[in-house]
């Protein structure tokens, strides 16, 4: 009886040892598989990030054409220059605030008797420099053209209608 068992116990054992290999092998190669196949998720992953970042891109000049369209009708410039623009980028400093005593943006009082001597007085001042403003506020750089248009929306945007 016992011999027996321990002949049973030996094949059970090799069975066992058999078997368990066999497992383990089926572990390393379902394993050694699912390392290769989360590969190409990643990649599909990339491609809709990628689709994603090109559909923005496809968005965002449409958008900045929209602005570009916009900004000169509103402030009824000629042609392609925006007043507003050159104005609050070199002009706001100190006309957004009244700084050193210049006439604020939108204080119709204060620009009702600038606004009288006309807009050629009012475009050469800007250009020549006026008091302690100086000439093109500082930004040479600008043509008079871009001034002048910077003048109109100031003081289109201060009571006046040039
Ligand atoms: C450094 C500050 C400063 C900047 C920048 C500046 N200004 Fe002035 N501006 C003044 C001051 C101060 C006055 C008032 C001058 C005076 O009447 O003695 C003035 C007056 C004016 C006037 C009225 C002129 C008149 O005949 O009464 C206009 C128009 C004007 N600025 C346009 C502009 C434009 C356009 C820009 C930008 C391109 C600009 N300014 C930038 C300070 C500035």
């Amino acid at each position: 009886m016992s011999k027996e068992n321990s002949h049973l116990k030996s094949i059970l054992e090799t069975v066992g040892v058999v078997v368990g290999s066999f497992i383990f092998a089926m572990i390393v190669i379902v394993a050694a598989t699912k390392k290769d196949s989360p590969e190409p998720t990643p990649k599909v992953v990339q491609n809709t990030v990628v689709e994603e970042k090109v559909a923005e891109a496809d968005v965002k000049p449409v958008a900045e054409v929209k602005v570009a369209q916009v900004t000169p009708e509103k402030t009824g410039d000629s042609g392609s220059i925006s007043g507003e623009k050159i104005a609050q980028k070199n002009c706001a400093l100190c006309h957004s605030s009244g700084m050193m005593n210049s006439p604020k943006i939108g204080d119709k009082e204060q620009w009702a008797p600038r606004i009288a001597q006309g807009k050629e007085m009012l475009v050469n001042n800007a250009i020549k420099g006026i008091g302690v403003m100086p000439a093109k506020g500082g930004n040479t750089s600008l043509s008079d053209a871009e001034v002048a248009a910077a003048v109109v929306w100031m003081a289109n945007s201060s009571g006046g209608s040039l």
